[in-house]
């Protein structure tokens, strides 16, 4: 990586992109073999936000190096609850790791923070803004399952607030990929992110109704709504439950389809669909390790 912080997929070239994931490939095919690589090794964790599957695949992913994890703990818990900045925490967190993964609510928040750091920052998702290491194993995961070029994704749910979808389109500008974006029209992409992929020349379709385009799609990639940025809860009342993708639809309209989610589902995705041999949103949570054994590989 020509980069020491990850903070925007945008900084990814197509070969930072294949190195990662080729490595990652290594690290899934011999997890054991590679143990002690990172002896010593120490990363910080410091989120100011909820997580499972980042929090917990970074760790892993660090303990497999042979390395260990700090954890700041619970805001409730740490000195912000004393009125300490986060340029200072990140200060004294730097002091005690080789690295540290910052979530925070802020948009922007780790772009700031490497002004204040000078260990590796990874950004694990700054409010509504960029979540680029995610996108490392949700292209991991279509590489596996399809393919990264001459591939039609589907885009779909709250592309407004939802931080993976900014960074994955952004991603897929690397490759020869046809994006539709699915969503409600109070939740479409934002306008920079519009803005940065025309700018890139991607090929890119807008809808409201997604049963009509699920035929075209190799991959679809399905997103919870974002309850927790929404200014106001009608707001949110108004575009809950409207995309529910379930079993039914897909053996109508496309048995073949890879379904794709970050996780965490609330109602998206509808239980059913988790038997298809398409459902890969399990095995997608349990990439996160390799590839972020690749990425602190690279980044140490
Ligand atoms: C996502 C996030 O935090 O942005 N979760 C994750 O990291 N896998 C998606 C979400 O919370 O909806």
């Amino acid at each position: 990586m020509r980069h020491e912080h990850v903070i925007s997929a945008k900084q990814f070239t197509r070969a930072d992109i294949e190195a990662v994931l080729d490595r990652a490939a290594d690290f899934a095919a011999n997890q054991q073999d590679v143990a002690d690589a990172h002896e010593g090794a120490l990363l910080a964790t410091a989120f100011f936000e909820p997580s499972t599957r980042t929090k917990m695949s970074f760790e892993a992913a660090i303990k497999r190096l042979g390395g260990d994890v700090i954890d700041m703990g619970p805001v409730e818990f740490s000195s912000v609850s004393k009125g300490e900045t986060l340029a200072d925490t990140l200060r004294v967190i730097e002091g005690y790791a080789d690295a540290i993964v910052l979530r925070h609510p802020m948009e922007g928040s780790a772009t700031m923070a490497t002004e204040y750091v000078d260990v590796p920052l990874l950004n694990a998702g700054d409010g509504a803004g960029q979540h680029p290491t995610q996108t490392l194993l949700d292209l991991f995961t279509i590489r596996e399952e399809v393919g990264l070029d001459d591939l039609t994704i589907g885009i779909m749910g709250d592309l407004k607030y939802g931080r993976t979808v900014h960074s994955l389109a952004q991603a897929l500008t690397n490759f020869d990929t046809a994006q539709h974006f699915i969503s409600p029209e109070s939740l479409r992409l934002p306008r920079s992110v519009r803005y940065d992929l025309h700018d890139q020349g991607a090929k890119v379709r807008e809808h409201e109704d997604f049963e009509a385009i699920l035929s075209e799609l190799d991959v679809l990639y399905v997103t919870r709504i974002q309850r927790e940025r929404f200014p106001d809860e009608d707001e949110y009342k108004a575009v809950s439950g409207q995309y529910q993708l379930d079993k039914e639809m897909i053996l109508e309209h496309n048995e073949d389809l890879t379904v794709l989610h970050p996780l965490p589902r609330v109602d998206e995705v509808a239980p059913g669909i988790d038997s298809l041999p398409g459902a890969k949103y399990f095995e997608q949570a349990h990439n996160g390790v390799p590839v972020r054994m690749a990425l602190l590989d690279m980044l140490l």
